[in-house]
C-alpha cells in the first residue's frame, strides 16, 4: 500500500490513469504475473449479503499476503448500536488498513472516508444502488482478458437499471472506456428518473440487442422493491428474460456477461447462462485478481 491513502468509493473519484492501471494489473495477474507481498490487514464488514465480492475480497487478500478478518453484524458491537464511523475507528486504532465494506445505505461510504480522514482505507464492496466500483471494473477486465476492445463497442445492458449499482458503476464506467454504443433497457418503472447522457434508452429487449457485442443482463433486485412493485417471475421471463432467440439478433460472437446473483428462468434462460456466449464464470474468476489489483493499488 501507498503512505497516502487511497479510497476506492466509485468509478467518479477514480481518474483515467487509475482505471487503465486497475485493469491491467487484474489482467496481469491473471496472467501469471506475481502479487505484491502487502503484509497489511483488511476487514471484511458486509451489512448485506454477498457471496461473490465478500468472499472474492477475502480470497484477493490471502494472495496478496495480507491478513483478512471477517465480520458478521450481527455477531459485532455494530448489532449493540455503535456507529459504523466508530467501529471503523476502533478498527483503524488495532492497526487495521483496509475497510471493505458492503451497505445498504446509498453514500455510506463516501461519508466514512471523509470521516476517518485517512486512518483507514475504505473498499467501497457496493453502497445501497448507489456504485459497485470493483464490480464494473472486474466486468471490464473480464472483457480485456477475453481479447475484447471496449473503443466502439456496442453494449446493450437490460434489466432492472433502476435499483442496480452494478449498472450505476457500470454506465460510469462504459463510456469512459469509449463504449461507442450504449444502450438500455429496462421494464416499465425499473429503469432510472434520469438515465445517463449518451446512452440510448430502448423500448424492448429486443430493440437494444439488436447487433450488439456484449449484452449485460440485471437482476431483478426484489429487496429493493415494496411487495406490490415486484413482478411475477415468468411474466418477466416472456419479456425480458434473455433466452437464445435472442442472440440471434445481436452480433455474431456477442458474449453474455451478468454480475450475479442470476436468477435463472427470471432475466435469464439457463441454455443462455450456460451456454458458450456466457462470461458469467469469467467474470467471477476476473473478480479475484481485480480485488487483488485494488488491494495492491490502494
Ligand atoms: N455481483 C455481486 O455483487 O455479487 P454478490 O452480491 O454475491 O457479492
Amino acid at each position: 500500500m501507498t503512505d497516502k491513502p487511497r479510497h476506492l468509493i466509485d468509478i467518479a473519484s477514480l481518474d483515467d490513469a487509475d482505471i487503465s492501471q486497475l485493469i491491467e494489473r487484474a489482467c496481469a495477474l491473471a496472467s501469471g504475473a506475481q502479487p505484491a507481498s502487502l503484509g497489511t490487514t483488511a476487514v471484511n464488514l458486509f451489512l448485506e449479503p454477498s457471496t461473490r465480492t465478500r468472499v472474492s475480497f477475502e480470497l484477493a487478500a490471502g494472495r496478496t499476503g495480507m491478513r483478512v478478518v471477517n465480520i458478521a453484524p450481527r455477531d459485532s458491537s455494530i448489532a449493540k448500536g455503535e456507529a459504523l464511523a466508530d467501529t471503523a475507528g476502533t478498527l483503524a486504532a488495532m492497526g487495521v488498513d483496509a475497510l471493505v465494506l458492503r451497505h445498504p445505505e446509498s453514500g455510506v461510504p463516501v461519508t466514512l472516508a471523509d470521516d476517518l480522514d485517512g486512518a483507514v482505507r475504505v473498499i467501497n464492496a457496493g453502497d445501497g444502488t448507489r456504485a459497485h466500483p470493483s464490480q464494473a471494473l472486474l466486468d471490464a477486465a473480464t472483457l480485456r482478458s477475453q481479447g475484447i476492445e471496449t473503443r466502439g463497442l456496442k453494449m446493450a445492458v437490460v434489466g432492472d437499471l433502476r435499483h442496480s449499482r452494478v449498472a450505476a458503476s457500470g454506465l460510469a464506467l462504459w463510456p469512459r472506456l469509449g463504449v461507442g454504443d450504449l444502450r438500455l433497457a429496462a421494464p416499465p418503472g425499473l429503469m432510472p428518473d434520469e438515465p445517463p447522457a449518451g446512452a440510448r434508452v430502448c423500448a424492448s429487449l429486443e430493440e437494444a440487442i439488436e447487433g450488439v457485442d456484449v449484452v449485460m443482463m440485471l437482476r431483478v433486485q426484489l429487496e429493493r422493491m415494496a411487495s406490490g412493485e415486484r413482478p411475477d417471475g415468468a411474466a418477466y421471463f416472456r419479456e425480458w428474460g434473455l433466452q437464445p432467440e435472442h442472440l440471434e439478433a445481436a452480433a455474431k460472437g456477442c458474449r453474455v456477461m451478468h454480475p450475479g446473483p442470476f436468477n435463472r428462468g427470471v432475466e435469464i434462460d439457463s441454455r443462455v447462462a450456460d451456454g458458450p456466449a456466457s462470461l458469467i464464470r469469467e467474470q467471477v474468476r476476473m473478480g479475484v485478481f481485480t480485488r487483488m489489483a485494488i488491494f495492491e493499488w490502494t
